[in-house]
């Protein structure tokens, strides 16, 4: 007996299984919502809100909601899209995200989003937030001013690498990451280039060394095509 049943998702059909969330469900179908913090290999976490749709006039986030059958859920209207806009403006004030001089451009999850959002300009004052670099470790680097909190490195190290090499500390505007490490240096702890966690940062926070820049301007992942037909997965298993 089947278990499939089915919502409306912009008035598409789209079936699920009992336990699937709407973003996994929309996904499986092919149907792109917005997101940054989830990974379809790790648990959702709920913290990006990037991937909120509409219910009723409620707001939900996709990738923690539970799909449930016959419901009818908005993921285009331009109240949500200004509301997803907004976001993505306030992540590019809040950290020092400087695209043209990133390693990560043209890969980068953030920047292919704001294209997908139809985001010109930050809107927000900048914060310029002095944050630190760690080159510590030999194979790969941790710029923090790029970092937007979305913790895959952390439940990537935790649950798939079981090493917990990430964690988040602070509260609020004080929220940063950290390495579990007695120096706090990405080169003193147990990270490795082979770990789930060095690939799987959406922005370009944690990348190889010695490698940037290796694919030209016009053949990089998202220069082919936009972020909604390329997913986040291949973007997040690639190297820039
Ligand atoms: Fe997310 Fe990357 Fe920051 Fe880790 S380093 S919390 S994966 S943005
Ligand atoms: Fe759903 Fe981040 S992807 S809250």
């Amino acid at each position: 007996m089947s278990l499939e049943r089915s919502f409306r998702l912009d008035g598409q059909e789209i079936p699920f299984t009992q336990g699937q969330t709407l973003m996994d469900a929309a996904l499986a179908a092919g149907e792109y919502i917005p997101h940054l913090c989830h990974n379809p290999v790790l648990a959702p976490h709920g913290s990006c809100r990037l991937c909120v749709v509409g219910i009723k006039g409620r707001y939900v986030s996709a990738c923690t909601q539970p799909a449930v059958a016959g419901i009818e859920v908005d993921n285009s209207s331009a109240q949500l899209i200004g509301y997803r806009r907004a976001l993505v403006q306030m992540l590019f004030v809040e950290g020092n995200h400087v695209c043209p001089a990133c390693e990560k451009s043209g890969a980068c999850q953030l920047q292919a989003v704001a294209y997908y959002l139809g985001m010109l300009a930050p809107h927000y004052t900048h914060f310029f937030p002095r944050r630190p670099l760690d080159a510590s470790h030999p194979e790969f680097f941790i710029d923090h001013n790029r970092c937007i909190l979305c913790e895959l490195c952390v439940r990537a190290s935790r649950d798939l690498d079981g090493k917990r090499v990430f964690a988040i500390a602070g509260r609020g505007t004080g929220s940063r990451l950290v390495v579990n490490a007695p120096s706090g240096r990405l080169g003193d702890s147990g990270f490795a280039a082979t770990d789930r966690a060095a690939h799987v940062c959406p922005v370009g926070a944690i990348l190889p060394k010695h490698r940037g820049y290796a694919v030209r301007i016009g053949h990089r992942l998202y220069d082919q095509q936009p972020i909604s037909r390329v997913g986040d997965v291949a973007a997040n298993e690639r190297d820039p």
